[in-house]
């Protein structure tokens, strides 16, 4: 693996180069949060118990509108405040430190790359977040304060409801069939040709638009997957230079952070 990595490590030392990270739930699986896909560990392959028609129907605003307590069951085990950051997040954060990141796209709801002390400036969220509720008919906002109680409410079923409409509120996470916030759209298009190097770990690659992100950036930026799996358009469409690394995220992260001296500003991190 140190091989591999030496396209990537030399780029780093060289200094003076802009990092985009594209993120997906591999990056939080060292959390205890389970990804979406992989066999048998996968939420999709453990949703039975929810009595879904597929498993995507947790995340369809057409099924939420029926039967919202499935994506409720869910958001009460996945609710941020229980998880802590991995040392994959802790790399990204000391790239921040480094002046070296220039973004990072998250697929994740997870909020686990603030909490690693990555400014949100920095953050693209884009399949949205649990920092923001609406209600789904009258589009009028919920504080956080207010759909915890509800969600801990009997009387409601614990599903939070409009105060103005008593339609059903959702938080502003994007469910397949609504679009993507606007700043992953305007930061695409204003920067995507910038990146030097460009990071697509711990996601599958099938979630569109997203998965397109690594196949947009300009030829001579330098692309690496850290991923259990080969995937995407590293499979498809594989450039000469790509580094692919199949492994896991954070053992690759702490290898990167002593090929390239970092660990005691990272250890201290870690242990912050
Ligand atoms: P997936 O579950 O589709 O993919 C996770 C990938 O990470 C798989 O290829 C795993 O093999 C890999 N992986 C898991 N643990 C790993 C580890 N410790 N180290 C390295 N690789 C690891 O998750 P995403 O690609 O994030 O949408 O899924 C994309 C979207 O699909 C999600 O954002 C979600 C879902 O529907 C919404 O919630 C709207
Ligand atoms: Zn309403």
């Amino acid at each position: 693996m140190e091989e591999a990595l030496k396209p990537l490590v030399e780029r780093l030392k060289k200094g003076n180069v802009k990092i985009s990270l594209m993120t997906g739930a591999g990056i939080s699986t060292g959390a205890g949060i389970p990804d979406f896909r992989s066999p048998k560990t996968g939420l999709y392959h453990n949703l039975a118990r929810l009595n879904l028609p597929h498993p995507e129907a947790v995340f369809e605003i057409n099924y939420f509108r029926e039967n919202p307590h499935a994506f409720y069951t869910l958001a009460d085990e996945l609710y941020p405040g229980r998880f802590l950051p991995t040392k994959f997040h802790f790399l990204i954060r000391l790239l921040q430190d480094k002046k070296l990141l220039r973004r990072v796209y998250t697929q994740n709801i997870d909020a686990l790359e603030r909490l690693s002390g990555v400014l949100d400036d920095y953050i693209v969220e884009a399949h949205g977040s649990f920092a923001r509720n609406h209600c789904i008919d009258c589009h009028k906002p919920m504080s956080i304060a207010d759909l915890r109680k509800d969600m801990k409410d009997k009387s409601l079923k614990g599903i939070p409801t409009c105060r103005h409409c008593k339609g059903y509120v959702k938080p502003d996470i994007v469910f397949f069939g609504e679009s993507l916030p606007r700043r992953f759209f305007d930061l695409w298009e204003e920067e995507i040709e910038e990146y030097d190097v460009a990071i697509v770990a711990g996601t599958s690659l099938t979630v569109f638009p997203f998965a397109m992100l690594p196949s947009e950036v300009s030829k001579d930026c330098l692309r690496v997957l850290i991923n259990k799996d080969k995937c995407g358009t590293f499979e498809t469409d594989p450039r000469d230079s790509d580094v692919v690394i199949q492994d896991e995220c954070d053992k690759v992260a702490e290898l990167l952070v002593d090929l390239l001296g970092w660990r005691d500003e990272f250890d201290e991190l870690v242990e912050e």
